[in-house]
């Protein structure tokens, strides 16, 4: 963990921080396609099916989208704590209009909002819970599954740090091969590169914890049910009885 402070909340409420996130969006949803699909694929609706589903710290909304395209009568709650993210969401959601609601809610406390409903039919979150304290991940896991109606999914899309040295080489040799411009990068980053960097990095674990907080927590059905290198989609479902 990097030695500097806590910077997620200014990160994620800087105008500027903000303008760097969506200017490399189009680069990085080409790369997570796949994983978005998939995460809309896992929840086991029906293409018909109206439900509800809270989209935990969302950004902008790709997570959503993913969901709302996939689903065409189900609404989403997205949850987020930076009104810059949530202001270009509405841009990026208009598509979905009538069809979403933005609710500000910071996932570092426990105080869901009251515009978040008792018992929701689906969980997801991408690229979030990474920036919340291991206490917090533990804490929010069953916060969720007592969110979720009986059989409900919860999904997350999101980094990890690898296992042990040899495996954080190997990542990092193919995502170098992927990126010609990879390591020069690392090696040249400026002050607000770095300061992202470490904010990126700050609260990123491996994944084996995480899966067991969530069997701790009352999932069922617990897997890792998508992986490349340091991201993973893993989840599972609130016991139908
Ligand atoms: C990397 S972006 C991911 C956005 C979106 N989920 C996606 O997949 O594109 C991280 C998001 O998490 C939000 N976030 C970070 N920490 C948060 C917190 N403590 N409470 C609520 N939202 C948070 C940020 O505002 C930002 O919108």
């Amino acid at each position: 963990m990097p030695d500097s402070p806590d910077t997620n909340a200014a990160v994620w409420k800087s105008d500027e921080q903000i303008s760097a996130w969506i200017s490399t969006a189009a680069d990085r949803e080409r790369r997570y396609a796949y994983p978005r699909r998939l995460l809309a694929e896992l929840l086991p609706f029906g293409q018909a099916d109206e439900f509800t589903f809270v989209d935990l710290g969302a950004g902008t909304g790709a997570a959503s989208s993913a969901v709302l395209e996939r689903y065409p009568a189900a609404r989403a709650i997205l949850a987020d704590f930076s009104p810059q993210m949530m202001e270009q969401g509405a841009s990026a959601l208009a598509p979905h209009a009538g069809r979403y609601q933005y609710v500000e809610f910071d996932l570092a406390s426990g105080d869901w909002p009251g515009a978040i409903p008792a018992t929701v039919d689906a969980v997801i979150s991408s690229l979030c819970v990474h920036h919340l304290r291991d206490e917090r991940k533990r804490e929010l896991f069953g916060e969720i599954v007592g969110r979720l109606a009986p059989g409900g999914w919860y999904l997350n899309f999101d980094p990890v740090t690898a296992p042990d040295p040899v495996a954080e080489a190997e990542w990092q040799r193919v995502n170098d091969r992927r990126d010609p411009v990879a390591a020069s990068k690392r090696a040249n980053r400026t002050a607000e590169e770095q300061l992202r960097y470490e904010n990126h990095t700050r609260y990123m674990i491996p994944l084996a914890p995480q899966v067991s907080w969530l069997r701790a927590a009352g999932f069922e059905g617990v897997d890792v049910y998508w992986k490349e290198l340091d991201y993973v989609i893993y989840g599972g479902r609130r016991p139908a009885a």
